[in-house]
């Protein structure tokens, strides 16, 4: 079966042509958004972007031609808007088609740009160089957990550190993460007051050893924020635990200390419950058989699930690398996988046809029904004492509109409850939630929707994560809540980098490119300073069908990311520019640090 797809305007022309006669075929494929066809088949059934055209009889070695059209009036941007996963259903039998090439166009090479700071993303907050450099070193004497677990990543990374020149530690009375970083030709000293400080001077000097002789001089370097985040939806695709491990390796290089593992979607629920185990058993494999169908996979079947084992190994392998780890379990709405394997969490007289941006009806569970209670009560619980951060993410984004207004048992408890509008009853549920959170012993966090409502959201004791703009974190902080920003403009690194047709992401946010990372100043109110804690990258992967598509989407953007997120002093584009040679990541997401300064 010969099969290939082009962009031409609004419309996607797929040409299959079949090497034997078929009858009766079905296409199936996901895309970037709901899609149908237009020409050349007959939709038989959707779900989300999830789509299945009826195709005629098709004769041996003549080209068939489907015109697709998104939904919405969107229009491809690029080669990721292509049919995901394409493949012809046949005779109780599967026929894969070829995917589309994916990754990103190789990135236009940059001018050799003159930096002569020290080649570290990000740039340390002070450094007082003596002019001198060390001898060639083989490596540093490792002393301590925190170096310790440097020489691990260096292991891991196939670059050396651990070697015969002297490091002595030494307690100083410095901020949280931040480090004293001498280095004289005979040796080096650590001051820091946290495992956090020493980690970070040994990354520092896991980089610098990658350049040669080190300069001697003094570093001393502090984050800006406490908070330096990086997000990985795994719902929609399932990323090995090895994957997992690299990004955290990858984030810990550029000293971000927070990952937020999105395990939970519309799609699928990932992490195995000793409570509920049929939970994650029946949604994490999505496709032919499955309960879900092959939506985002890459071909007729994707999936997997985390065992507890395999998430405790991640969380031990994040806290050596400084990094917490911040689950997410989305509701009331993207919650698709829990409706459909629990109807009872769903008002059967609900009226409503209320649809989700993605496409999807009946994903939201419905606080008018004990099921949903108990539910999540359950899923907290087991998630609060798996996972050791003392946060909880509940979700709380894109609750579709006009949600439960069409449920006679939603509207009673609005009722009771005084509450008018959907905003209000998802501001009372998400507090209901938060207490469930609090009650465990855990900060809730939310997505910035959280503070909608009457009754004034989820409550000002809650992180807020702003993502539509920067505008939603800024009214969040000023009406009193603590936020991380992660404005999609800046630090969705699923969006596109450019409008090339050749590229590949989403562009609902426009496009991201590298100096888009750094074109924002993370809180331009002053008097907002105590309440911004944070700057977070996030990566969605609807669009992803494997794990290696991540990295050329990742970096090097999330340089930029990490400077936001780290430095005091406001990131130079040319320097951006300048290193961002030199960390270059390959398909498996191991870093080499090669920039000849
Ligand atoms: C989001 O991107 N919907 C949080």
């Amino acid at each position: 079966m010969d099969y290939a797809c082009r962009i031409d305007g609004d419309l996607l022309i797929c040409t299959l042509t079949p090497d034997r006669h078929l009858t009766g075929a079905v296409f199936c494929f996901s895309g970037m958004a709901p899609l149908a066809p237009v020409a050349g088949g007959k939709l038989q059934c959707s779900l989300g972007s999830y789509t299945e055209v009826a195709l005629p009889d098709m004769p041996a070695n003549r080209p068939h031609i489907v015109r697709l059209r998104y939904a919405g009036g969107y229009t491809p941007a690029n080669r990721a808007w292509m049919p995901l996963g394409p493949y012809l259903r046949h005779d109780n039998d599967v026929i894969r088609l070829p995917a589309t090439p994916a990754g990103r166009r190789a990135a236009k090479p940059l001018a050799p740009a003159c930096f002569d700071g020290l080649p570290l993303v990000p740039q340390p907050t002070q450094w007082t160089p003596t002019g001198a450099k060390t001898d060639a070193i083989d490596g540093f004497v490792v002393t301590g957990d925190a170096l310790t677990a440097v020489a691990s990543l260096a292991t891991r990374q196939k670059v050396p550190f651990d070697g015969t020149f002297p490091v002595e530690l030494i307690t100083q009375d410095l901020p949280t993460d931040a480090y004293r970083l001498t280095i004289d030709k005979d040796g080096i000293t650590i001051g820091a007051a946290s495992y956090g400080g020493q980690f970070y001077a040994g990354i520092t000097l896991l980089s610098l050893l990658q350049h040669g002789p080190l300069p001697c001089g003094e570093i001393l370097d502090q984050p800006r924020f406490g908070w330096r985040g990086q997000h990985l939806d795994t719902a929609r695709h399932y990323y090995e635990p090895g994957t997992i491990k690299a990004l955290l390796d990858l984030m810990a290089l550029l000293k971000l200390n927070r990952f937020h593992w999105h395990f939970a979607d519309d799609e699928a629920f990932r992490v195995a419950l000793d409570v509920l185990p049929e939970l994650a058993q029946k949604t994490a494999l999505r496709g032919e058989g499955q309960v879900l169908p092959a939506l985002f996979a890459g071909g007729p079947h994707e999936g997997g699930m985390y065992s507890r084992q395999a998430v405790r190994a991640i969380i031990d392998h994040a806290a050596s690398l400084n990094i917490e780890i911040l689950p997410e379990i989305e509701t009331p709405a993207h919650a698709l996988a829990l409706t459909t394997l629990y109807p009872e969490t769903r008002d059967p007289d609900d009226t409503g046809t209320e649809t989700s941006v993605q496409g999807y009806q009946r994903n939201a569970l419905n606080p008018a029904m004990p099921k949903t209670w108990d539910l999540l009560e359950t899923i907290i619980n087991d998630i609060c004492d798996l996972f050791p951060f003392g946060y909880v993410h509940l979700g709380c984004d894109e609750l579709p509109t006009d949600t439960w207004m069409g449920s006679p048992r939603a509207r009673a408890l609005m009722a009771e409850h005084g509450l008018e509008t959907t905003q209000d009853l998802q501001g009372w549920t998400i507090a209901k939630l938060a207490e469930f959170a609090t009650r465990k012993g855990k900060r809730p966090a939310a997505w910035e929707e959280a503070a909608q409502g009457s009754n004034g959201g989820i409550g000002r004791d809650a992180l807020l994560f702003s993502w539509t703009g920067q505008g939603a974190g800024l009214d969040a902080a000023r009406a009193g809540y603590d936020v991380v920003m992660t404005p999609a403009q800046h630090v969705y690194l699923d969006m596109a980098h450019t409008d090339d047709l050749d590229d590949w992401g989403a562009s609902w946010a426009g496009f991201v490119d590298l100096p888009d990372t750094i074109a924002w100043d993370p809180v331009p109110d002053p008097g907002l300073s105590d309440r911004i804690m944070g700057v977070q990258g996030a990566f969605w992967s609807e669009f992803t069908t494997q794990d290696s598509q991540i990295w050329p989407m990742l970096m090097p953007r999330m340089l930029g990311i990490a400077m936001m997120a780290w430095q005091i002093q406001r990131p130079e584009l040319d320097t951006l520019y300048a290193l961002s040679n030199c960390y270059q990541v390959d398909h498996r997401g191991r870093v080499t640090m090669g920039f000849d300064a």
